[in-house]
């Protein structure tokens, strides 16, 4: 039986696309899952979207959309993102289905009954943008996040307690009897740390909000989003459903399973994830590996600062592989990487242009030129034995390693085993000058050894590659016309394959990046608009459909704060035919008695919604300016109800 490989990344929240950095998470997962596949695993990959919370509730407001089609659209986004970057994932979960909110309130009201889980009272500061609640000692100056140093809001609530510290001895000494448990060591230690320092328990349900599951016994509260979240893990595989047959054979009966998450929820998943499941009897099947993140030059990515460069035009410009290529080759294990254009054209031209493609062009040429484009592997004398040696056993010391980095989540390092092996192959053609070879009859031997072995190497090379390049490694395969047989793991042994017939061309594999034209293209992307790369245009409409829309004057007649979400106001505003409510997401840009007399386009025939439990009977129209709405003011000269066309 095949062993069972389980690999999952974390379940996605982001406010619209993905950027490079988010993007990471899963293509080393897709990576880490095509290596498993070919060394023979039955490898299953999870991703998904993580739809609950106060975080998603005020983006749905912000974008002026309900939740649930807000979390429509980031699913959307998410599938096809993942598509394009030639993601195998086997699921994709998403929290707001049934078959997962149906588990979590189970786990819920079992955590409940088995008095891990039990009613208190908070008092604390929370942070939105984190979903963490925080002492006030925990604090940095100004009540500002210690994670992400925004402001943090004063929260004091009824809520439900997940007993942490219950289970913090276990905890220890599960990671004491599993050393392999938290990847990289130095996370590790951390999260060592953390535990030792002593934990309170876990504030684990709301009630200042109802975007989530309902906890079924007391509905005024829904589950916190980590107990929700990091369920998910189960639930895509059918655990406490009518059919666990997956949980079963991969995370029960599993061979591995690896939970790959940025350093910064590194927490949730070594310490409250464990707990839970020790609580809920379930077994610790599972790894983790942290890794860090992808910088740039002036901190984070954020789309305020307008340096986010998001991986689809990278993918258009210079292809699928270029793209998976420098992501999980940058970034260093476990650490923080810094991205830069000069850096990505310099990776793509050595890397793969002038090492890989060069090394595949040359050879595939110099066999058609000196050989027909037939060599064989020969038996020679002792003047072929130096380079024969040498690139035989580094072949076999680049395939350990390169083994032995991928078992260890080291992409990185494997990646750069195979340049070795390149860079050694192009130093067999300068070495050996093949052309002059070609000069002496004499040679003929010699110059089929040299050619040959390029070959080999090469086929190793492409084997090696299959996780990463995907489109490309079929390419060189073609070039050099290897069997099936000669493309598996079994086959990465030197002079397996032992006659070569390659084709009359070497194939396209990767172009040449024009340095300067190319690193002032991706810092276009980065520096331009941010607005520009953000957001794709619509698909063209005609006349008649922007004549469906009924947009007027209307005149602000009054208007007050929402009672249950701080970001909005409530406003009467005369639209001619009549005195209607509108809630807009306006309240940090202006205060409600500023409203009053202001004129303002309003969409009338927009049907009515409730927004956090008030009605909504139309929308204003706003632009954006730094991630904050800007009010589109009309002349006042204009009658409440003319229509704006
Ligand atoms: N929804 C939670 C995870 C719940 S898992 C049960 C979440 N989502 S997220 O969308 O904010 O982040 C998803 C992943 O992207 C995380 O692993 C995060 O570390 C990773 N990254 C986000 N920005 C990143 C970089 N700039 N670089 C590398 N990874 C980054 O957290």
């Amino acid at each position: 039986m095949k062993k069972t490989f389980y690999i999952t990344t974390p379940i996605y929240y982001p406010s619209g696309k993905f950027h490079i950095g988010s993007a990471y998470t899963t293509c080393l997962c897709d990576t880490l899952k095509r290596y498993k596949i070919q060394r023979g695993y039955d490898s299953y990959m999870l991703t998904g979207t993580d739809e609950h919370g106060l975080k998603i509730q005020q983006a749905a407001e912000k974008a002026r959309k309900t939740p649930q089609q807000h979390v429509d659209d980031i699913a959307r986004i998410a599938k096809d993102l993942w598509k394009k970057l030639g993601i195998q994932n086997d699921d994709f979960i998403r929290t707001t289905e049934p078959r997962h909110s149906r588990v979590v309130q189970a786990v819920f009201e079992r955590l409940l009954r088995q008095d891990d889980i039990y009613l208190g009272e908070y008092s604390g500061s929370y942070c939105v943008e984190c979903e963490s609640y925080f002492t006030s000692t925990q604090l940095k100056e100004g009540n500002l996040c210690p994670d992400c140093g925004r402001p943090t809001q004063v929260v004091k609530e009824k809520t439900y307690f997940f007993r942490l510290s219950k289970y913090a001895d276990r905890l220890l000494e599960f990671i004491d009897l599993h050393p392999d448990f938290i990847t990289p060591e130095t996370r590790k230690n951390e999260v060592v740390a953390f535990v030792k320092s002593g934990l309170n328990d876990l504030s684990v349900s709301r009630t200042a909000f109802d975007w989530g599951i309902q906890v079924p016994s007391d509905p005024k509260h829904v589950i916190y989003v980590w107990i929700d979240a990091l369920t998910n893990y189960l639930t895509a595989l059918g655990y406490g459903s009518e059919d666990p047959s997956l949980y079963e054979k991969y995370w029960v009966g599993g061979d591995e399973v690896v939970h790959v998450v940025g350093k910064d929820i590194l927490r949730f998943h070594a310490v409250y994830w464990p707990m839970m499941l020790m609580a809920l009897d379930v077994p610790i099947r599972f790894r983790l590996f942290a890794h860090g993140w992808y910088m740039m030059k002036d901190g984070k990515m954020s789309k305020s600062k307008g340096n986010v460069i998001y991986p689809e035009p990278l993918v258009e410009r210079y292809g699928l592989d270029v793209f998976r290529y420098y992501i999980v080759r940058e970034l260093p294990f476990g650490n923080d990487g810094i991205f830069t254009p000069e850096d990505f054209v310099s990776r793509v031209n050595t890397d793969l242009v002038n090492d890989l493609g060069n090394l595949l062009s040359r050879a595939v040429t110099m066999v058609n030129k000196y050989f027909g484009g037939t060599v064989r592997k020969t038996v020679h004398g002792h003047e072929c034995r130096k380079f024969e040696i040498e690139m035989e056993e580094l072949s076999t010391e680049v395939i350990r390693d390169y083994q032995n980095d991928m078992d260890q989540f080291k992409v990185p390092q494997a990646l750069a085993d195979i340049s070795r092996l390149v860079a050694k192959t192009n130093k067999l053609i300068d070495e050996t000058s093949p052309w002059a070879l070609a000069k002496d009859p004499g040679l003929r031997p010699v110059l089929e050894s040299v050619l040959y072995h390029l070959l080999e190497a090469l086929r190793l090379t492409s084997i090696l590659y299959i996780p990463v390049l995907i489109e490309s490694h079929p390419v060189i395969f073609s070039a050099l016309n290897v069997e099936p047989q000669f493309q598996t793991v079994d086959s990465l042994v030197f002079g397996k394959k032992t006659v070569y017939e390659v084709a009359k061309e070497p194939g396209h594999l990767f172009p040449r990046l024009d340095a300067d034209k190319e690193t002032a293209w991706i810092k276009s992307l980065m520096t331009g608009s941010p607005l520009k790369a953000e957001i794709p245009l619509k698909p063209e409409i005609v006349i008649d459909d922007f004549a469906k829309l009924d947009l007027r004057a209307g005149k602000v007649l009054s208007c007050a704060k929402h009672p249950n979400a701080s970001k909005l106001l409530v406003m009467n505003i005369d639209t001619g035919d009549r005195v209607r409510q509108i809630v807009s997401g306006i309240a940090e840009i202006v205060a409600p008695e500023a409203m009053p007399n202001k004129t303002l386009i309003v969409v009338a025939n927009l049907q009515p919604v409730k927004l956090r439990g008030v009605l909504s009977e139309g929308m204003i129209l706003c632009g954006e300016k730094d991630g904050k709405p800007v009010l589109i003011e009309l002349p006042s000269s204009l009658a409440a109800g003319t229509p704006i066309q």
